[in-house]
């Protein structure tokens, strides 16, 4: 793992601490409509309120691509940020950096929380601006990153500000790390990586990446299609990636190369249309019609998933098994999703599991809170599966080598 400074390790008393927070979260009319991610970042505002700190919570909201834009501002996260804290007051500053920011945060006593606005009102955000990041670095004593749902992004508030101020990983960063390297860097083994979603070409990387790292990879979804066309099979209409045939047969002599088992379904759900409630049949894998397509994993597959699972010790979790959104081709998703809490809940398997339609999915299922871990984030968790350096996790382990 990466080394890092915790809060453990930093005085906060009296200090301005930068929080690095991530509040992108999603909305509907301005009201917050999933609470995930401030819940989760409740715990390191509220150690750093009673440490002594002046909290100055940071965060971007959508991409508002340097402009100010009332409809991004991040005013409407003020109650929930103060809900999730115990109904504190929390304390909006109209800018992130300059006059305004300044006059905020100057104000603040020892246990006050500030929220800035929107740090990519300012092109310097993503430009990783060096005089941005000074411009931030004005307001504080102290850096914390508590934000790994961002980790991916080298941006001025994550990359540059980190080396600018000493600095510390919040606690949601610090477990999204200690997770994720104990599913992948020092796991038990067997590993099985369960990856499906719509599609490989957006997890080519991630695919090649953890054949060297599993000894099991099931596939599903539609991305296991384009496999299973591949290979061949008759697929019908269903979704699938044609032009991506070279590259899944390559992943498929790399899985075999590094004696990596791939898995993919022995039965399927199909039906005519993607609709709720259209009239379905559950075909083995060799049987699909030309007129049909493939919208979920069969009992079969399921069966066999669970029993894999039941051998396995570490689990890696990224993407639907079938079109979840839409009933009954949920119902491979959530079979396989409580099996996994059942194994995890009896001490046998530590799974994790990430991305925003895994998650979305594990929600549905109910079943979120009998992982051992679910990541915060998307892009970030998918980055980490590639195997890629995190920008935001790089600024803190350099920052705290150089230091
Ligand atoms: C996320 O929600 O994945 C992060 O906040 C990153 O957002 P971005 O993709 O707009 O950089």
């Amino acid at each position: 793992m990466p080394k890092f400074r915790s809060l453990d390790d930093i005085d906060v008393r009296d200090k301005r601490v930068l929080l690095r927070a991530d509040l992108n979260v999603p909305t509907k009319n301005g009201v917050v409509t999933d609470m995930t991610r401030i819940k989760r970042l409740a715990p390191t505002i509220e150690a750093l309120i009673g440490g002594g700190a002046k909290v100055i919570v940071m965060s971007h909201f959508d991409r508002p691509e340097g402009k100010r834009d009332p409809a991004l501002s991040l005013r409407p996260l003020i109650a929930p940020l103060g809900q999730a804290i115990g109904g504190r007051d929390i304390i909006f500053a109209e800018d992130c950096i300059g006059a305004e920011a300044k006059r905020v945060v100057s104000a603040l006593r020892p246990g006050q929380v500030a929220l800035l606005e929107n740090l990519r009102f300012h092109k310097g955000e993503e430009a990783n601006s060096p005089d941005f990041a000074r411009a931030l670095a004005d307001l504080g004593d102290v850096y914390v990153d508590d934000a790994f749902s961002a980790a991916h992004r080298a941006h001025a508030s994550i990359d540059a500000l980190a080396r600018l101020l000493p600095n510390a990983a919040g606690k949601l960063m610090q477990a999204e790390l200690t997770a994720l390297t104990a599913a992948l860097e020092t796991p038990k083994r067997p590993v099985l990586a369960l990856i499906g979603g719509a599609k490989v070409s957006t997890k080519l990387d991630l695919l090649r990446f953890l054949i060297g790292k599993v000894d099991i990879l099931v596939l599903a979804g539609a991305m296991a299609n384009t496999f299973l066309f591949a290979e061949g099979r008759q697929i019908g209409r269903s979704l699938c990636e044609r032009n991506m045939a070279d590259s899944a047969r390559q992943t498929l002599v790399l899985a075999h190369q590094r004696n990596c088992r791939v898995v993919l379904p022995e039965d399927v759900v199909i039906a005519a249309t993607l609709e709720p409630g259209v009239a379905t049949r559950t075909v083995g894998i060799t049987e699909v019609p030309s007129d049909m397509m493939i919208l979920d994993v069969g009992p079969a597959t399921v069966t066999r998933t669970a029993a894999l699972l039941e051998k396995t010790r570490t689990l890696v979790w990224n993407g639907p098994l079938g079109a979840f959104e839409t009933p009954p081709f949920d119902r491979g998703t959530v079979a396989v999703a409580r099996k996994i809490g059942e194994l995890t809940r009896a001490g046998k398997l530590l799974s994790v599991a990430g991305g925003g339609d895994t998650v979305a999915a594990l929600d549905a299922a109910g079943i979120t809170d009998e992982l051992s871990y679910v990541s915060t984030a998307g892009g970030a968790f998918l980055e980490w599966l590639e195997g890629r350096e995190l920008p935001g996790v790089a600024a803190l382990a350099t920052a705290v080598t150089d230091q």
